[in-house]
């Protein structure tokens, strides 16, 4: 088996691994805040690649300047611009770009190419959003959430909208950092069984299923949710109608903990899920989160290639 390490999905690794990566985040930051040029030279002499199969603004820009912050280089690669969008297979490409760069962070549609990239790449490969998952986003919100508030583990976070990317992978947080993740969706784009019937198995952590939006937020210390539409998706407006009632607005804020947070991993559709007055009101701590892009990925980047604090 090989001891390359990949960041696949949040269920993929182990509590401890993920709270480690996760405390160098803190770490990372706080020296930041103190010296730009603090870990300047943690990955001096590696180059990552960034493979975008979707659009990006977050993802793009906080790995580009993440990396460059830690000493490092980056290629930025559209399918436009490689032979993976002309045919070649991802196991060539995988091959070719382990002679070239020292880690590869791939944005695509279905996740079976994310996990074919890493089953051909003897360099780590990280998931930068797939249409099933988003784990360094997770990271950076659990963060967010800590930060503010102090340890995830114990408390309540509501989900209201699809069950989307963001939302699977926020109940394999749940699991991995022993908290209560409360899902509101409508039957139609609910919580898939196979994930409900995992998190049971592993004993961690609770999923709570409603379609009510009120019922999921009441006394959650975290509201969440994210465009009705996800970049994969074509019925746009058939979701605006069923999602609707999902929308996060003051009303359904009044519900929460008095002092919850609102996240929302951003693009955000301003008057659709969320309204104005809550994404920019007391509650929201989006750009907080925004921000925490970057010092999480600084720290998953620093896991994957083994650098020494
Ligand atoms: N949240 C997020 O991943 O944003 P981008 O699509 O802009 O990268
Ligand atoms: N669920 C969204 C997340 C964007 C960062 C999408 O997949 O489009």
């Amino acid at each position: 088996m090989s001891n390359v390490r990949h960041f696949l999905d949040v269920d993929r690794l182990d509590s401890q691994t993920l709270r480690r990566i996760l405390d160098r985040a803190v770490a990372i930051k706080a020296a930041f805040k103190k010296d730009r040029n603090a870990h300047a030279d943690l990955l001096a002499g590696q180059t990552l690649a960034l493979i975008f199969e979707k659009p990006s603004t977050r993802t793009r820009v906080s790995f580009e300047v993440g990396m460059r912050q830690l000493g490092g280089n980056v290629v930025v690669l559209k399918p436009d611009d490689m032979q993976l969008g002309r045919g070649e297979t991802i196991g060539d490409t995988a091959r070719v770009l382990s002679r070239f760069v020292d880690a590869v962070m791939v944005r695509t549609t279905g996740e079976e190419r994310v996990h074919e990239l890493a089953a051909h790449a003897s360099i780590p490969i990280i998931n930068g959003l797939t249409d099933q998952t988003h784990p360094c986003q997770i990271m950076a919100d659990v963060m967010t959430f800590e930060e503010h508030r102090g340890p995830i583990n114990g408390r309540v976070v509501a989900w209201t909208g699809d069950c989307n990317n963001v939302a699977v992978s926020w109940a394999h947080a749940a699991v991995r950092f022993d908290f209560e993740f409360r899902l509101a969706c409508p039957a139609r784009y609910g919580v898939p069984q196979a994930l409900l019937d995992w998190a049971k198995a592993e004993g961690t952590g609770r999923l709570v299923v409603t379609d009510r939006p009120e019922e999921a937020v009441r006394g959650a210390e975290c509201v969440i949710t994210d465009a009705w539409a996800s970049m994969h998706n074509t019925d746009v407006d058939e979701r605006a109608a069923i999602l609707t009632p999902y929308q996060v607005n003051e009303a359904l804020m009044d519900r929460a903990h008095p002092d919850a947070l609102f996240m929302h991993c951003l693009p955000a559709h301003r008057g659709e899920e969320v309204t104005d007055g809550v994404i920019d009101g007391r509650h929201s701590v989006v750009w907080d989160e925004a921000e925490n892009r970057l010092h999480a990925q600084k720290a998953i980047l620093a896991w994957c290639m083994g650098a020494k604090a």
